[in-house]
């Protein structure tokens, strides 16, 4: 997979140009999270491993194809994560699910870990990280160096909005982690706003803003 994947689909875009629009109520903010999060997670998965089963149809019997391996882990950066995994708990319901605490000290803008609670056999499953806003890429590259040192070898990111400066760090501190996004914005502003971005995602999401 290539270090940077941008999802150009129309519905995608779309609802994304809806989600940057600064009076999107919080309600329609959420559900078109939900929904993008299930559109990005069809391009994440494209590699998941396959294998066959038996199956009888009402008319024969087939080698039907179906996921191999262990379930797939889904780890969420708290807060904003969560609407993002949301909507891909919807699609792939068995998976197994993991938390990763961290908020960024807004004058250093270094995350600070708080709390970290992830699914057993790392090692075993694709896990799928989860953030929206790929900022400076502290966070997320911290939260990978936490999976990894749980076991976790096979590592996706997914987010909803990528800054260059993002892409840039996680490049350089995980060049092994494909980034899955829907767009590429322009620059990070002083505090660390992608814009032209969409705000705060967490505030944005849960209204509290
Ligand atoms: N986190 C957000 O929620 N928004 C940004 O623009 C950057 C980081």
């Amino acid at each position: 997979m290539k270090h940077l994947t941008i999802v150009d689909h129309p519905l995608v875009q779309h609802k994304l140009t809806l989600m940057r629009k600064k009076d999107t109520p919080t309600a329609v903010f959420r559900q078109l999270l939900r929904e993008i999060s299930q559109l990005l997670a069809y391009e994440v998965t494209r590699e998941l491993p396959m294998t066959t089963r038996t199956v009888e149809t009402p008319l024969c019997e087939m080698e039907a194809p179906t996921l191999a391996g262990k379930k797939l882990a889904l780890v969420s950066i708290l807060r904003a994560g969560n609407g993002l995994l949301d909507g891909i708990m919807e699609l792939v319901p068995s998976a197994r699910i993991g938390f990763v605490g961290l908020y960024r000290d807004e004058e250093t803008l270094q995350p600070v870990q708080y709390y970290f609670k992830v699914p057993a056999d790392l090692e075993d499953r694709m896990v799928i990280l989860v953030d929206p806003m790929l900022a400076t890429g502290n966070s997320s590259a911290a939260a990978v160096d936490l999976l990894k040192k749980a076991g976790a070898t096979k590592i996706r990111f997914l987010c909803l909005l990528a800054a260059p400066e993002g892409v840039a760090r996680m490049k350089e501190a995980h060049p092994d982690v494909p980034i899955v996004t829907a767009a590429l914005d322009e620059r990070l502003n002083e505090k660390g706003y992608i814009e032209p971005g969409l705000g705060d995602a967490g505030d944005r999401m849960y209204g509290t803003k």
